[in-house]
């Protein structure tokens, strides 16, 4: 295995879930990334890290003194090939392997600036009836939250994990 960790960064708690399921299924350790001075500079990780308007919390922190090995971001938005492509070119992941992890929203969780963020976004999707039964969901979620937090979707990170 390249990786001799598991890195995350979370604001409401889904990404460090994520996180915590993988070092239970690998027996890697899992740190925060405020703890991660903890590690020897240059040690392989495998990066966690929420979503923020298209951009992975902490990455570029976490790439700056650890060898990132392996990226997933965690959002809100239901998982496809086109979400996985943009957020791939957004983020200049430059190759690295990179999967997406359908977290969840708890708007009672968000500190108040990210509040404030997400208060004309939350205006623009549940400010209509809903046109079909995933958007209706999606409004739901905004308004009162929602867990997609899935065992299940970390099967791809760790078959790249077991194949390194
Ligand atoms: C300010 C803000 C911006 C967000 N931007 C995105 C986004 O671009 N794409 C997405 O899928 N989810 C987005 N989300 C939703 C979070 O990524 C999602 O709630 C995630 O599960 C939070 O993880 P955490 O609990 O580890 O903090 C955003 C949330 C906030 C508060």
């Amino acid at each position: 295995m390249t990786a001799s960790a598991i890195v995350y960064t979370s604001a409401t708690g889904f990404t460090a879930r994520y996180a915590q399921l993988l070092a239970r299924k690998t027996g890697l350790p899992c740190l925060a990334l405020e703890r991660a001075k903890e590690l020897p500079a240059g040690t392989g990780v495998v990066y966690l890290g929420w979503l923020c308007a298209g951009g992975i919390k902490g990455l570029k922190k976490a790439r700056k003194r650890l060898a990132v090995r392996a990226v997933c971001a965690v959002g809100m938005a239901p998982s496809s090939p086109e979400v996985v492509n943009k957020l791939a070119g957004q983020n200049h992941l430059e190759g690295l392997p990179f999967f997406y992890l359908r977290g969840g929203y708890a708007p009672e969780k968000l500190p108040g600036p990210y509040k404030l963020m997400m208060a004309p976004m939350t205006k623009a999707v549940t400010g209509h009836p809903p046109k079909d039964e995933n958007e209706a969901v999606m409004q739901e979620a905004f308004r009162h939250g929602g867990d997609w937090v899935d065992e299940g979707a970390l099967a791809p990170v760790l078959a790249w994990l077991e194949g390194s």
